[in-house]
């Protein structure tokens, strides 16, 4: 059995700034864990939407999830979160959770519950004898693994950004998302110190990933 440490890439950017692609694609090209931190956050707004749990309403927010279970299992290479057993469904990348997310995402209480989740997907790296994980998010690399192997933010104009969510057929609230998810108090989307920033606005996906993998292979032992 490899006793070699697990490889640990953080992933930050804003809204629609090609994380989760670029993310899965060095995840399939090193063996790695893909953990998509947005998606979480999405399933925990979807189901607070669902029990009608508003964001304003902090004492029914804490109340709500006191009691909540989170489990992971693997879909493909990537971990899917279960709230109590479930798995999300397509409706967590609806308009709806879209406008939403940041302000639940904001309240203390919801990233304290998923902090100790995230940085547990060490495990599950470990459990399925990946080589390490690739983790995208917005707090990742200044708060989840500030001593990740690797740091990376990606940028990217807000008009192509617009444009992408567009090719895909989806409507989405990246400037107002950027705003709440850069401004709030705790955790807020930062590029963090030492990370390696990327402007992908003129760059191919395909051309991002092979930046990205470059700089990973040229320092991995
Ligand atoms: O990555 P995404 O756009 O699917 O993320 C949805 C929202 O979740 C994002 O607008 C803010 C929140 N989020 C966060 O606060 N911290 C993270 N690490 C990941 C996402």
């Amino acid at each position: 059995m490899s006793t070699s440490p697990l490889i640990i890439i953080a992933i930050d950017g804003g809204a629609a700034s090609g994380k989760s692609s670029t993310s899965r694609l060095l995840a399939e090209r090193f063996n790695l864990l893909h953990v998509d931190t947005g998606s979480f956050y999405r399933q925990i707004t979807f189901e607070l939407l669902r029990r009608g749990v508003a964001y304003s309403d902090l004492p029914a927010v804490k109340a709500a999830l006191a009691h909540v279970q989170l489990t992971t299992r693997l879909n493909g290479r990537s971990a899917q979160m279960l709230i109590d057993g479930q798995p999300a469904g397509d409706e967590i990348r609806s308009q709806q959770v879209n406008e939403h997310v940041s302000h639940y995402a904001a309240i203390p209480e919801v990233r304290s519950a998923l902090l100790a989740y995230q940085r547990g997907q060490v495990n599950v790296a470990k459990q399925y004898h990946f080589r390490g994980l690739v983790m995208e998010g917005r707090d990742i690399g200044s708060v989840i693994f500030p001593q990740a192997d690797f740091r990376f933010f990606l940028h990217a104009d807000p008009i192509e950004r617009a444009k992408r969510r567009a090719a895909e057929g989806r409507q989405d609230s990246i400037a107002e998302r950027d705003r709440l998810d850069t401004t709030r108090k705790n955790a807020p989307l930062v590029v963090p110190a030492g990370a390696t920033d990327i402007d992908s606005t003129f760059l191919t996906l395909e051309q991002v990933v092979e930046k990205l993998a470059t700089l990973i292979t040229a320092k991995l032992p």
